[in-house]
């Protein structure tokens, strides 16, 4: 049975991938801090996991946890722009500080490949869209930066040190257990707080920024695809679904899903904000098999049924 390690195994992406890994049969590691991340999103399974309770920053602690992996999902990270605006530095040390450590001990281990999950924030405003890898990074926040550096790591941690790596980058990505309890929530988890609250969200700017938004299950499959795929090390790849939607859009649809009429409040546009976004998935389709399986209209009603359920 294949050993995996996913490093924010408890958050909303990665509890999601430990679900596809155990399906797929795999013996399944968990590392986090709970920082953002929690044991109940992994309550079901809890039986069929390791959960490690560290801190990725800890080399030493974690190194055991990761030896001898076959394959390591780095998914741990402060993952929020306005929070890496509003508190740089720790951002910094877990983005950046913690990823070395994790690929530090993927190299020494001896793990067969590394999936770092890497942003499309790294893109910046790009003059066109779809976003395609070959287009230069722009990073516009700290967050980004990070993440971007991530990227380089991976890349250099293949061509130095032989581990073979594979960076993603997710485009926005959504469904059960993103937690809205924070102001550095993902927009569409705070969308489904309110719509079930008959409350108005609050949008920043003028709502017409648009965003490639996929759902979870696909960005998890995508992982895995990237752990087999061969020829690829030290590769990256987009994770998006391939089409875009402005948030406005997105907040009228999910009111007709619901029969309701609830106008958006709109605040002051954030520093770090990207305009448009939208992969161009060729890349992910020849070379990782990438097919995702689920539309938008598909995705919030399935994530809808799951707020419902648990809010
Ligand atoms: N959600 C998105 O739309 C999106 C888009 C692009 C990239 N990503 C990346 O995907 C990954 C997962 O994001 P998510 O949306 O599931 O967020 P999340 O906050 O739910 O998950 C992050 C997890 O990392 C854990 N963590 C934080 N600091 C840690 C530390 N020092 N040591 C160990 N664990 C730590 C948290 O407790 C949490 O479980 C992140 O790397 C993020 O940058 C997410």
């Amino acid at each position: 049975m294949k050993k995996y390690v996913v490093t924010g195994g408890a958050g909303f992406i990665g509890s999601t991938l430990v679900r596809t890994l155990l399906n797929a049969g795999g013996e399944v590691a968990v590392i986090d801090n709970l920082l953002s991340g929690h044991e109940k999103n992994v309550l079901e399974v809890r039986d069929r996991i390791k959960l490690h309770i560290l801190d990725i920053r800890d080399g030493t602690a974690i190194a055991p946890v990761i030896d001898g992996a076959d394959t390591v999902f780095h998914l741990a990270a402060i993952p929020s722009v306005p929070r890496s605006i509003d508190e740089p530095r720790p951002s910094h040390e877990v983005n950046i500080d913690g990823t070395f450590e994790v690929f530090n001990a993927a190299a020494k281990g001896k793990v067969r490949r590394l999936v770092y999950a890497a942003s499309s924030s790294a893109y910046g405003d790009s003059e066109t869209l779809p976003k395609i890898e070959t287009m230069p990074a722009k990073p516009k926040s700290p967050y980004a930066v990070q993440k971007y550096v991530g990227e380089l790591y991976a890349s250099v941690f293949t061509s130095c040190f032989g581990l073979e790596t594979v960076a993603l980058r997710f485009f926005n990505v959504y469904g059960p257990r993103q937690d809205p309890s924070s102001a550095y929530s993902g927009i569409l988890s705070l969308f489904m707080k309110h719509l079930i609250a008959r409350t108005a969200p609050t949008i920043f700017g003028d709502g017409e920024q648009s965003r490639d938004f996929t759902y979870v299950e696909d960005v998890a499959a995508l992982c895995l695809k990237a752990a087999n795929a061969a020829g690829v090390a030290g590769k990256m790849f987009n994770a998006g679904n391939g089409s875009h939607y402005t948030l406005n859009q997105i907040w009228s649809m999910l009111q007709e899903m619901e029969g309701v009429k609830i106008p958006a409040k709109y605040g002051p546009p954030r520093a770090g904000d990207v305009r448009h976004s939208m992969a161009d998935t060729a890349a992910a389709k020849a070379e990782l098999g990438h097919a995702p399986k689920f539309t938008i209209e598909d995705g919030l009603s399935k994530t809808l049924a799951w707020y419902k359920g648990s809010l």
